[in-house]
């Protein structure tokens, strides 16, 4: 995910072109650049944040593209910004997306161009040189240069003197925004939702020619007409995707990212798993046992993904707070494989933990979301769960995206040790690719859950209850609903109730109760009983419509097998986010909290 403003009109572009890498930065903001069109082009760069890149002064210029980049090929380092040039520095070019031929096409084209940088993005401004050369068009030299590309895109391009942008797009988003005299370019509406909301969404295919004539559209070379449409946004919550707060935005896109961390690892049939590991299987196969180091939300993934590693690769698996983590002596280093869960990649104790497992001659797998991240530098092997940036600062679709991945992880092990039938083998990896269609039926019950956190947000505390993986998911609900509601919730083993918190139990306490498929939904219906005959008010978590009759409110979660708690995880984000909404707490930015901590 990364962002793309761009802008050709009569104001000065490099503010406006600026503003708009400022408006979608929660796409991406690992580096910015910006490429400023006179009869040469101007290009800033800077590693970090918008806020890091000058706001350009030039303000005789009227026509620019901008990029803010959340790293997929090559650290987030200035060179690796964007905008991308060929070898004349004539050609810039800025893209959002994954150009998956791009080794070929680089391969290709070595022997005459050279490169400056690790990204994908870069074949692109050397493919549209070498077609310029053939004293084509700066159009036909972008058509020629998509017909050589695979994968996703959405490109923004301007030549040095030539007074006019070409955009193109494959999946990736894209639209134009239009206003008198100007023409705005932006990754969604956010980027220019200030100075218009009229918009044309381009198609995928579509490649569009904006010069101060106006904006031309071609599609497999065909000029095609697209509708001009008029958004109803605000433009002060825009920046948000149109929601309240960043964690109500991130919530609803979790279908999305479940969807970006299967994609391309479940084979058609669900019954195997490419995570493109580099430990060797020999050495997987020889692994005695497992260690998971990790913090927060991340530690409550860990947990989950223990109990499937345990369940089906058949290997002793303890999960470790990082912050706690000691390399106990008496095993066999080389044959305990330490896993580092970390969203941001740079979470101290985390890395710290890394650290000590290496030093003791352990071998090392980081799941991060964070390309460029330091835990991939530190660990062996890394697996990316591709949930794409995560702003708000209680995590979301992070952790959905973190124990998606883990569960394709645990599969993946369990084969390569012989651990797992094919059957269950298709069961889990099944579940897994059901989980964004049964996360978007949660989402579809909003308005139920919104009215259940109204109803209950004046209580004196939250206890969470759930067996098996249905427990981590009762700690990290509980942990949500802290975070940004500042209310006291607790999880616990639901059979632990009854040795001391039992004692918390009132009728100003809801339970929250985790009976989905795969928690021993039986035994949990007990202290279910055990916490109502104390007069609490109870919401089950439920997918059999028998445990209904025994709990005061039900989140109804769609059958999605050994994901289901993960399916209430979600019901549960809306729940805590409804309270703290209903409390008017900054539901973004909680109090004392940051989203990265980097210390000790
Ligand atoms: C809670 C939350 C934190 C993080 C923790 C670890 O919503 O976000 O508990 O999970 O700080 O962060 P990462 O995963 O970046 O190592």
């Amino acid at each position: 995910m990364c962002g793309i403003s761009g802008y050709l009109g009569t104001e000065p572009a490099g503010r406006i072109v600026h503003q708009g890498l400022k408006n979608l930065e929660y796409r991406g903001y690992d580096s910015a650049g910006i490429a400023l069109v006179g009869d040469t082009l101007t290009i800033t760069k800077t590693e970090g944040e918008v806020d890091e890149l000058p706001v350009p002064t030039q303000d005789d210029i009227t026509c620019g593209i901008g990029h803010t980049r959340w790293s997929t090929h090559g650290e987030p380092t200035e060179a690796n910004a964007h905008p991308h040039t060929d070898c004349t520095g004539e050609v810039a070019v800025v893209h959002n997306g994954i150009i998956e031929n791009y080794d070929a096409l680089k391969a290709s084209l070595r022997d005459d161009h050279v490169f400056k940088s690790d990204t994908d993005t870069e074949v692109i401004p050397h493919l549209i040189e070498t077609h310029l050369a053939d004293d084509v068009d700066l159009l036909t030299a972008v058509q020629r240069t998509t017909d050589q590309l695979e994968g996703s895109y959405a490109i923004a391009v301007t030549a040095a003197g030539y007074d006019g942008i070409v955009v193109a797009r494959q999946d990736s988003p894209l639209l134009l925004g239009h206003a008198d005299d100007a023409t705005f370019i932006g990754s969604d509406a956010t980027a220019f939702i200030e100075h218009t909301d009229r918009v044309t969404y381009l198609e995928s295919g579509d490649i569009a020619h904006i010069t101060r004539e106006g904006v031309e559209i071609y599609n497999h070379g065909e000029r095609v007409e697209r509708d001009v449409e008029t958004l109803e946004w605000d433009a002060d919550a825009a920046g948000k995707g149109g929601y309240d707060h960043y964690m109500l935005k991130e919530i609803h896109e979790q279908p999305r990212a479940l969807r970006q961390a299967i994609s391309g690892r479940v084979d058609e049939l669900a019954t195997s798993v490419d995570l493109d590991i580099d430990l060797p299987e020999e050495y997987l196969q020889s692994v005695e046992e497992i260690q998971i180091i990790a913090c927060g939300t991340s530690y409550h993934a860990g947990l989950y993904a223990a109990e499937l590693l345990e369940a089906h690769a058949e290997v002793r698996t303890s999960v470790h707070v990082a912050s706690e983590y000691e390399f106990n002596g008496g095993r066999d280093p080389w044959r305990t494989l330490v896993i580092a869960i970390t969203q941001s990649g740079e979470t101290a104790d985390t890395l710290s933990a890394l650290r000590t497992a290496t030093r003791a001659g352990a071998r090392t797998l980081a799941l991060t979301n964070t390309l460029g991240s330091t835990v991939t530098r530190e660990a062996d092997d890394t697996v990316f769960i591709r949930a794409g940036p995560e702003i708000g600062v209680a995590a979301t679709k992070t952790f959905v995206s973190q124990v998606a991945t883990a569960t394709l992880f645990s599969v993946y092990l369990a084969q390569v040790r012989n651990g797992i039938s094919t059957k269950t083998a298709t069961r889990l990896l099944e579940s897994v690719r059901d989980l964004p269609g049964a996360v978007q039926q949660i989402l579809d019950q909003e308005d139920i859950i919104k009215e259940t956190a109204r109803e209950y947000a004046d209580s004196d505390a939250f206890f969470y209850i759930g067996r098996a993986v249905g427990y981590p998911v009762a700690l990290e609900s509980a942990l949500k609903l802290k975070e940004i509601s500042y209310d006291h919730a607790e999880g616990f083993p639901a059979g632990e109730l009854k040795h001391g918190p039992l004692a918390l139990v009132t009728s100003e306490t809801p339970v929250i109760a985790l009976l989905t498929d795969e928690t021993r939904p039986k035994k949990t219906l007990n202290n279910v009983k055990e916490v109502k005959s104390r007069g609490a008010p109870v919401i089950g978590i439920a997918s059999d419509p028998e445990t209904t009759g025994h709990v005061d409110t039900t989140f109804d979660i769609p059958d999605c097998g050994a994901m289901e708690p993960v399916v209430g995880n979600v019901a549960l984000q809306l729940f805590a986010y409804y309270v703290a909404d209903e409390k008017g707490r900054p539901i973004d930015k909680p109090r004392n909290l940051a989203k990265s901590v980097t210390v000790e």
